[in-house]
This record gives structure tokens, C-alpha cells and sequence, in this order.
């Protein structure tokens, strides 16, 4: 039986257990918690001072701008088509102290190609798991490991920077809480959108929504003891994982031909399900039309040089399906039938 509603968009509040939760390594080992991710790189950039930043030709807006904030110049390395590395020959304009960002894209593991070399180097290594589960990533080979655990959750903030060497820099480090009004607002949004997935609620979220995504803070901001509490004491995260994982494997199966990542392991705990099509707009408007909503990560127009053009392609043509612990692998069936009755048309 399919969800009644709409499948997909943003994630509404989970059920609270108020039992301690065994939660699945974001805060292992020395860390920070913060209020979000790009708030992570800002800081790490703050303390590294590099010279520059790396990071993929495909990248959302915020990463630049928390660089850019730093007083730090950004490079882009370029990925293809496949959200590949094109060539390793951007390392060797890579230098001492360089802060090197690679990014596990929905959770999907970032390719460790380089690594060896820019070790070589001397430069620092970032592993932005900002989409990913612990379970994941590749933390062995960075330096340091950003998890954006809200993206997953539901919750009103939430981001941890793991400090797997130079733990040091950590000492003097002082957060303050996130600015109160932002972090009601931002609570109001999930809440109204479980009220909405459970009950039907009426209450909009779309616009509140849109307030709060365009003021995320940004800089020296913490988790809020909230969203804290409800990751040690609120939530179940097997079950997230378990459904994430059961909804990536129905997807997977149906979708083969179209799939960014297909055949990324069994294991797979993923944000979402990328898929790439022509005539994107056309599918996104069939799929809303039969009440699932969609995603683009990203619209790269406007802030990546046209330079990147295999990088370019893909933002034209790459969109994300909904496969999170709301839904049911029926709801997955009818998602992929939806699609491949619109494809054969
Ligand atoms: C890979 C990656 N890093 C960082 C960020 C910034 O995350 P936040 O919105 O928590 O600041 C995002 C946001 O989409 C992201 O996708």
C-alpha cells in the first residue's frame, strides 16, 4: 500500500523515545558539535589557515561560502559525468597545508584515489560526510570528518566535526548556543511537516521553511542542547538505517539504468537515490503530479566556472529520489513504476 501524501521533501521531527540511544559513531572519537555543517568549515579553515581550499568541481553553494568567509580562496578539482575524478594532475598545484575537501556524496563513499598523494604533499584532509552515515565513511584516511547528522534526522540543527589528527586545535575553540529565534523557527518547520506526514496537519512548513534554510547561521555556532538530547536520548537510529537501507536496495534493483551509483554495496545507508535523466523538469513535474517530491543537488548555474563542463552536465540532468525512513519498500515500487511508465512514454 502506498504512503498516503506526498513522498519525499523535507524530513519531519522523529517519534522521541526518550531512551539512550546507542547512536551510530557520529560523536566518536574527539570532536565538536556544531550548529551545522558549513559552520564546520568555516571553523576548520579559521584554524588551519591554508592557503587554499580544495574541493570538487560539484559542491552546493554553502561549502564556498563558509570558505569564503574564512578570507580563504577556494579551487575546484574537476569531476565528469559520473561525479568522477577527471585527473589527478590538480595535486600538484597543491600545497603544504592546503586544506583538501572530499565529499561523500549522499552518503555514497567519496573515491580515495588521491589521497596517497596529497599525503605526500603535506596537505590536510577534509572527508565532508555531511551527507553521509558514520557506517559510510571512510574516516580511517582523513584528517577530520564533518557529519551533518539533521540532514538524516529531522533535527533542527546538528553537525559534528571529528578531529581524527591535530585534536589540539580543538582546545581553544569557543562556540556559543544558535541564535534562539532561528533554532524555534527551525523546529516549527519539522515539526509541522510530521504533523503533516502523521496527522495531515495544515499548518505550511514551505515558507517558514524557506526562512530558515536562507538564515543558517554560520561561525562559531554549537548544537543546540535539543537536538543533542534527542541523538542520545530520542531517536532510533537502527530503524532509520535499517529502512534507508532496505529502500536503497528496492530503488537500486528497479532503477539499474538510471542510477548515479548503481551496485554501491548492500550496506548502504544513503540520504537519497541520484538518478540522472533527460528532460529532467518534465520528470519532476510527472512525479509531482502523482504526490513525490524530488531534489536537485545541485544547480551548480552561477557559482562553478563553466570550465567544469562534464560537471555542468550533470547538474542539468541529475536529480535525487526520495528513499528515507518515512517510507515503505511499496512506497519505492511505486516510485520506480512511476518513473519507468514516464520513461517509456
Ligand atoms: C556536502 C555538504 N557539505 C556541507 C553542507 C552544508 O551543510 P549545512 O546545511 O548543515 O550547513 C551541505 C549542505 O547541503 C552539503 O551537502
Amino acid at each position: 500500500m502506498q504512503t498516503p501524501g506526498l513522498i519525499g521533501g523535507l524530513l519531519g521531527i522523529e517519534e522521541i523515545t526518550n531512551k539512550p540511544t546507542k547512536e551510530p559513531g557520529f560523536f566518536d572519537g574527539r570532536h565538536l558539535r556544531l550548529a551545522d555543517a558549513r559552520s564546520g568549515i568555516w571553523l576548520l579553515v579559521e584554524l588551519l589557515s591554508p592557503k587554499n581550499v580544495w574541493m570538487p568541481s560539484f559542491v552546493c553553494k554553502v561549502m564556498i561560502e563558509a570558505v569564503e568567509k574564512a578570507g580563504v580562496p577556494v579551487c575546484h578539482f574537476d569531476l565528469n559525468y559520473d561525479m568522477k575524478l577527471n585527473s589527478l594532475d590538480w595535486i600538484d598545484q597543491v600545497q603544504p597545508n592546503d586544506l583538501v575537501i572530499i565529499v561523500d556524496y549522499m552518503g555514497y563513499p567519496s573515491e580515495t584515489d588521491c589521497v596517497n598523494q596529497l599525503r605526500e604533499k603535506k596537505a590536510w584532509i577534509l572527508d565532508d560526510a555531511s551527507q553521509a552515515w558514520p557506517s559510510n565513511v571512510q574516516a580511517n584516511i582523513a584528517d577530520f570528518t564533518l557529519y551533518s547528522p539533521r540532514k538524516l534526522l529531522g533535527l533542527p540543527d546538528g553537525a559534528v566535526l571529528c578531529f581524527q589528527s591535530n585534536g589540539t586545535l580543538m582546545s581553544d575553540v569557543n562556540l556559543k548556543p544558535p541564535p534562539t529565534d532561528w533554532i524555534m523557527k527551525s523546529l516549527a518547520v519539522v515539526q509541522r511537516r510530521r504533523d503533516f506526514d502523521r496527522w495531515n496537519g495544515t499548518d505550511p512548513w514551505q515558507e517558514l521553511f524557506k526562512e530558515v534554510n536562507d538564515t543558517f547561521p554560520l561561525g562559531p555556532y554549537q548544537m543546540s542542547e535539543f537536538s543533542h538530547a534527542m541523538m542520545t536520548h530520542g531517536i532510533n537510529f537502527e530503524n532509520i538505517a535499517h529502512r534507508r537501507n532496505e529502500n536503497y536496495l528496492v530503488l537500486n534493483e528497479l532503477l539499474q539504468d538510471i542510477a548515479l551509483f548503481p551496485n554501491s554495496g548492500p550496506k548502504m545507508v544513503p540520504l537519497g537515490f541520484p538518478i540522472r535523466v533527460s528532460d529532467r523538469q518534465n520528470l519532476q513535474d510527472h512525479l509531482l503530479n502523482h504526490n513525490i517530491s524530488t531534489g536537485v543537488n545541485w544547480n551548480l548555474e552561477g557559482y562553478i566556472s563553466d570550465v567544469h563542463e562534464e560537471s555542468h552536465r550533470l547538474s542539468k540532468d541529475i536529480m535525487t529520489l526520495p528513499c528515507d525512513q518515512r517510507y515503505s519498500k511499496d512506497d519505492m515500487v511505486y516510485i520506480a513504476e512511476t518513473i519507468n511508465n514516464h520513461i517509456k512514454q
